[in-house]
């Protein structure tokens, strides 16, 4: 009989991929339990027409979560800060997810993390303000706080990377300037950040799950590839037709100082992957992540893939001039 992944976040992108690379390989041996807070939603229900189980829970009630995750024998567990913004949040929802799993006796837990950044600097370095009071980056610091909750459960801690899906998820594409030219702007001088197809987490997470036993008590980091915004916006430039991409190489202080939603949290977010670039790198492991999953995207390929939604992201449409 196969063995039944419960995951959380089965209609987002790093629960999704798993689900679907484990709904695309049916004699691997697995199951998916699609865990939404909605099972009506069209994400949810894609996935049910594609042979999985979708349960109702949600990550604030524990209970929800035990029943879910009732005669399973895995979790991929995630938790979504850019819903709420807020480290203790993420970290409840984690421990839930964590405490839940010891209830229902879980095999394995693949807990979706990332590293402290505080690790980095002493507590009186100023290069970056401090967040919500004790952190550097909160959806960082808080993840890999909440890998304490995950002792006594077998469990791997997977260390991701940016996605490059957020380009066009996060509004985070070059824009063509008035003087016709594409430009981005991002406080990352000339580091390396380690960046990823989001729907090849999931499907490393499914690696990691059909190795099994050698990943319990493990940490992995994975990562398609490591590239400097210099060397992205060429790829970019060359695949889309851009022309070319001009890259503001700007300060993390002005990038916080704009003021959208979370500029602070990303601020210090990209001037930690420039300033602790080795140590990020470090953490991570691309030929890991191809033995987890050998269709591990490179950027090249990730942007000829997703071309559409990238060049749509790169000219949005004008706003609608009021009468
Ligand atoms: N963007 C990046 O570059 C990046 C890189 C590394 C790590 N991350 C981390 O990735 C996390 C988000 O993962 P994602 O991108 O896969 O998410 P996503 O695509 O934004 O989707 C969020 C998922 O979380 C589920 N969810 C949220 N709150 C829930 C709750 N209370 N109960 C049950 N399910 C809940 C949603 O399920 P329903 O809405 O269906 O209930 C949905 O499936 C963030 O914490 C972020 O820090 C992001």
């Amino acid at each position: 009989m196969a063995k039944i992944i419960a995951v959380v976040g089965s209609t987002g992108v790093q629960g999704g991929g798993l689900a679907r690379a484990i709904l695309a390989d049916p004699n691997g041996g697995f199951s998916v339990r699609a865990i939404t807070r909605d099972p009506s939603k069209d994400n949810a229900k894609a996935l049910a027409a594609k042979g999985a189980e979708v349960v109702s829970a949600n990550l604030d009630d524990v209970e929800s979560l035990k029943k879910a995750f009732a005669g399973v024998h895995g979790v991929f567990g995630v938790t979504n800060f850019w819903e709420h913004f807020s480290a203790e949040k993420e970290k409840a929802q984690a421990k839930n997810i964590a405490d839940a799993a010891k209830a229902a006796g879980v095999k394995h837990v693949v807990w979706s993390t990332l590293e402290d950044t505080r690790q980095f600097m002493t507590p009186d370095d100023k290069r970056m303000p401090i967040l919500q009071e004790k952190y550097r980056v909160p959806h960082f610091d808080a993840k890999a706080e909440a890998n304490a909750f995950f002792s006594g459960v077998p469990s791997t801690m997977l260390v991701t990377s940016f996605y490059w899906d957020n380009l066009y998820m996060f509004g985070l594409a070059p824009k063509k300037g008035d003087d016709g030219v594409y430009a981005w702007a991002f406080p990352m001088g000339n580091a390396k950040l380690a960046g990823i197809a989001g729907e090849d987490i999931g499907k490393s997470a499914y690696g990691i799950f059909k190795a099994g036993q050698q990943y319990i008590g493990k940490t992995v980091g994975i990562a398609g590839e490591f590239l400097t915004i210099e060397q992205m916006g060429q790829t970019l430039a060359k695949n889309l037709g851009l022309g070319s991409v001009k890259y503001n190489a700007v300060e993390p202080d002005v990038y916080r100082s704009w003021g959208f939603p979370g500029a602070d949290e990303m601020g210090n977010m990209f001037q930690a992957d420039r300033d602790f670039e080795k140590q990020m790198m470090a953490n991570r492991n691309l030929d890991e992540a191809r033995t987890l999953n050998p269709a591990l995207q490179t950027f090249d390929q990730f942007v000829t893939k997703n071309k559409e939604k990238i060049v749509a992201a790169a000219n949005p449409a004008p706003a609608p001039v009021s009468q």
